[in-house]
């Protein structure tokens, strides 16, 4: 398939959208501070928080706390390593259904219950074997994204 070039300016913090890449899911997100800063608080309870795990390679630029090339945004092909369906938005922190109470925010998928941090990084015993795929990216200026 061939890459897929999105323009991020209208992304505002907090917003996610997504694109259609290889007939995948890919999702950008722009996370704000506080969804930053919770990254480093996940990290004791996932699976491979250095993304070291080799299902699915994250590209070197993205072997990073935030999985990614800048910070706040993340690009992560929307898919559960478990048996690919779509994992949830449950961004917001704070205790809903179907998670613990101190949530953090992140993704949630509807199949067999893995959850996923605001990186995309899988939490320990949950059947997601791996992370959420970072595709090849790159940026072609400031705003604009080339994915693939
Ligand atoms: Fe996501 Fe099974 S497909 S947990």
């Amino acid at each position: 398939g061939a890459p897929v070039e999105v323009d991020i300016s209208a992304l505002k913090p907090g917003e996610k959208i997504t694109v259609e890449w290889r007939g995948k899911p890919v999702w950008i997100m722009k996370r704000t501070p506080e969804m930053l800063a919770t990254l480093a608080k996940t990290e004791s309870q996932l699976a491979d928080p250095n993304s070291d795990r080799k299902t699915y390679p994250t590209p070197e630029y993205a072997k990073n706390q935030h999985r990614s090339i800048k910070p706040e945004v993340f690009v992560g092909v929307g898919i559960c390593s478990h048996l690919g369906c779509s994992p949830s938005d449950r961004l917001q922190p704070g205790p809903q259904p179907s998670l613990p109470d101190d949530w953090l925010g992140g993704f949630l998928c509807p199949c067999h219950g893995s959850t996923f941090d605001l990186a995309g990084r899988v939490y320990k015993n949950k059947p997601a074997p791996d992370n959420l795929e970072v595709p090849a990216h790159m940026y072609l200026s400031d705003t604009r994204l080339l994915i693939g």
